[in-house]
């Protein structure tokens, strides 16, 4: 992959006259990035103009990006280009489902499929560089940027980390369609202390090592080019001083030879951490913990450009500093911009409104939906037994938050609400009535968020609350189905937006009883990315739509009335109420394993769904377990099948899950870890055999009693089936000598 592809030797050449023939100044100018959210700002071009700018963000209008790199290659001394980066999370123009969502697909192709789309619609605007994939394993869902990543399993969190790589950066960075894309937050971001955003985590080595730090191994081997630092401290360190994890861990032990960026301000930051002295403190230990370049709120901001001070001080060390220009300049050429700094003319116009993206989007999103309830058949719908149709909720008719946060370039005028899908699907045949119901609260605290633009929120819907809810209920009387779409505001999710609740925000609660209690079958179309609690309230059916993008609506629609059959799977666990959290299925037995269920006094211990969870409109059987052989040598990888048949009458799609516990060794180990999935799609009565592969590799973890790698001889059991308490098991051994 690109990262680790060997550069022509003429341009390898040039980098180190380049790196010969800069100034310190210079030096520093390339390890700075800033933030540019105003076209034509004068600062900015002299900061450009004299070399003092290596990377900007946040500048999206494709004339104004050729007009800054002009600047870079025409008038700095030296004309390096510039790399113009953008949070392109889900999509530029047409906005994919949230990360979450597509995780729940269990669908890397369509992962891959859904960055590739991403990036050809970024680098045709003339960008060059996303931060993204979001790896961080996130296990409790108060922490809003849950929805950002894959989830709580590393092997999970892996393969989506690894495959959002190769959709970005395909094989060849200098490509048209292709950018760089940058892994983060190195390490540890989403065990932030209860939840809230930004605060410290404190993980143990064993845990770092074996669920945190794989999915960013995982994207390195796949060739990231770019990592970003976190912002928080990891055991008492900030992660953008971290020698230990940006250095020893992530260049030198698994040597990746990219570049690294720290996140927003967050080498400034390490002054406020109370880690260094002040701003000269803050970027000498970044420099010397391994980071390669800063990103600043503002070029006045910056501690990085005081670098030359620090060099000419003793410092940061000559070779340190030409390191990271090296690792930067590297990237700048593997991205074939020393040849071809400029975006096509018009590249943008043609690109960005790519029918075939918006096909993509709508596939893409009718492969993330759950279906997690579907009492008595109740779904799909059959359009043409329909008179009527409710359709409810303060989310129904909201394209703004359809598409979900960290969109910048979207258009909300061609977002496909979920009304407009369900009107679109039952035009001409069955009447359609919406009733928003209720209003949803917005946020206690503002937000910086706010103030940013592109970061625009839905306008809030007011409606009187008690007379929203009575029409609900007489529409919902009226109608042969009530289709209730419930959930978050986009803005009440994301960076800086955590919960200390999973109830329904506002009174949607009380809107969905009413409505359930009119006897007309109901169905919530969940718009939401944490596991919200429903307080017992049980509508006939409930599918997690997330938030679907661009084509969200049409896609639900599709699901709604059974032109495709939801298969997505649950990437994390749905806990019964807040209080449960932390509750994620891997964890370690117990010496009462047989009573978990019983440790709240007031509560099951179990989730209301497992991790892996969710249904389908046909039904599927797992037999035939064969284990390949037992017992089995330490370095030995074990083939293991299983036979999935479709039990039921429409044809569908099962995730076909793999996972294991081992039963003693060097350390405890959890209950179940999943180490190989794959979705099939099965027509009626079918059968597949489904082939895994464990490898030895697979079996390996980290012991804090052995302080390092370690696979033990020992029994395993295995346990195959469409979630984490599947139940067709088996064993097998591995020997103590090969
Ligand atoms: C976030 C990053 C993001 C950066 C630039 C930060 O606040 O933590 O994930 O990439 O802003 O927008």
């Amino acid at each position: 992959m690109s990262q680790s592809k060997v550069l022509p030797a003429a341009l390898a050449d040039r980098i180190e006259r380049l790196i010969a023939a800069m100034t310190p100044e210079e030096k520093a100018g390339q390890l700075s990035q800033f933030f540019v959210f105003e076209r034509g700002s004068e600062p900015v071009d002299e900061e450009i103009a004299a070399g003092r700018a290596g990377a900007i963000l946040f500048v999206r209008d494709p004339s104004e990006i050729t007009r800054l790199q002009r600047i870079a290659v025409e008038e700095s001394r030296l004309g390096i280009p510039l790399i113009f980066a953008l949070d392109v999370i889900h999509g530029l123009r047409t906005i994919f489902p949230v990360p979450i969502a597509m995780a729940a697909s269990w669908d890397p192709a369509a992962v891959e499929a859904a960055q590739a789309v991403a990036a050809a619609e970024a680098r045709a605007t003339g960008l060059h560089w996303t931060f993204a994939p979001m790896v961080d394993v996130a296990r409790d869902p108060r922490w809003g940027r849950m929805i950002e990543g894959a989830g709580e399993d590393p092997y999970l969190g892996g393969i989506m980390a690894a495959a959002q790589v190769r959709g970005f950066q395909g094989d060849d960075l200098s490509s048209a369609d292709r950018m760089v894309a940058g892994p983060k937050h190195l390490a540890g971001y989403g065990a932030a202390l209860g939840g809230r955003d930004y605060d410290e985590a404190d993980l143990s080595e064993s845990e770092l090592r074996n669920v945190y730090l794989p999915p960013f191994k995982a994207a390195i081997d796949a060739g990231a080019a770019n990592i970003m630092c976190a912002y928080m401290t990891l055991n008492g360190v900030p992660a953008t001083g971290n020698h230990w994890l940006i250095t020893e861990i992530l260049k030198e032990e698994w040597g990746f030879s990219g570049f690294t960026v720290s996140d927003a301000n967050s080498a400034h930051d390490l002054a406020k951490h109370n880690f260094a002295r002040d701003g000269a403190d803050a970027a000498v230990r970044a420099l010397n913990a391994g980071l390669d370049m800063e990103m600043a709120l503002e070029a006045h901001d910056s501690v990085f450009n005081t670098l030359p001070q620090a060099l000419a001080a003793g410092l940061i060390e000559p070779a340190r500093l030409d390191d990271a220009v090296r690792r930067v300049l590297t990237v700048k050429a593997q991205l074939g911009l020393f040849d071809a700094p400029y975006a096509e003319p018009d590249a943008a116009v043609r690109v960005l409104d790519e029918p075939a993206h918006r096909d993509a989007a709508r596939r893409a999103a009718e492969r993330s939906f759950v279906l997690l309830r579907n009492e008595g058949q109740v779904l799909p719908l059959d359009p043409r037994a329909l008179r009527k149709v409710a359709v409810i909720g303060p989310l129904a008719d909201s394209a703004r938050d359809t598409i979900g946060p960290w969109v910048f370039d979207h258009d909300n005028a061609e977002t496909v609400t979920v009304l407009a899908g369900i009107r679109d699907h039952l035009a001409g045949t069955a009447e359609v009535e919406h009733v928003t119901g209720v209003s949803i609260e917005q946020r206690l605290n503002p937000s910086f968020f706010d103030d940013i633009p592109g970061f625009d929120i839905a306008p809030l819907v007011s409606v009187d609350d008690d007379a929203g809810i009575a029409a609900a209920v007489a529409a919902a009387k009226d109608s042969d189905v009530a289709l209730l779409v419930l959930g978050e505001a986009q803005n009440m999710i994301g960076e800086a937006a955590s919960r200390s609740s999973l109830d329904l925000p506002g009174r949607q609660q009380e809107l969905l009883e009413a409505v359930i209690a009119t006897g007309t079958p109901t169905v919530l179309l969940m718009m939401a990315a944490r596991p919200l609690d429903l307080k017992g309230a049980s509508p006939a059916a409930v599918l997690q739509i997330w938030y679907p993008g661009t084509q969200g609506g049409t896609a639900v629609a599709n699901a709604v009335f059974g032109k495709i059959v939801p298969g997505g799977k649950l990437p994390f666990t749905w806990v019964r109420s807040i209080g449960q959290v932390p509750l994620h299925y891997a964890r370690m037995v117990t010496h009462k394993p047989k009573e978990r269920e019983m440790r709240y006094w007031n509560e099951d211990g179990t989730p209301l769904f497992p991790f892996g969870f969710g249904l389908s409109y046909t039904t599927f059987a797992y037999s035939d377990l064969v284990i390949g052989a037992d017992p089995i040598g330490l370095v030995d990888d074990l083939a293991i099948a299983v036979t999935v048949t479709n039990t039921g009458s429409v044809a569908g799609d099962e995730v076909v899950q793999l996972y294991i516990h081992q039963r003693h060794g060097s350390a405890a180990r959890p209950v179940r870890e999943l180490k190989g999935f794959e979705r099939v799609t099965l027509a009626p009565g079918e059968s597949r055999v489904v082939r895994f592969v464990l490898s030895a590799e697979r079996r390996r973890y980290w012991s804090s009693a052995a302080r390092g790698w370690v696979a033990d001889a020992t029994t395993f059991d295995v346990f195959v089936g469409g979630d984490s308490v599947a139940s067709l098991a088996g064993t097998f051994t591995v020997a103590p000598k090969d």
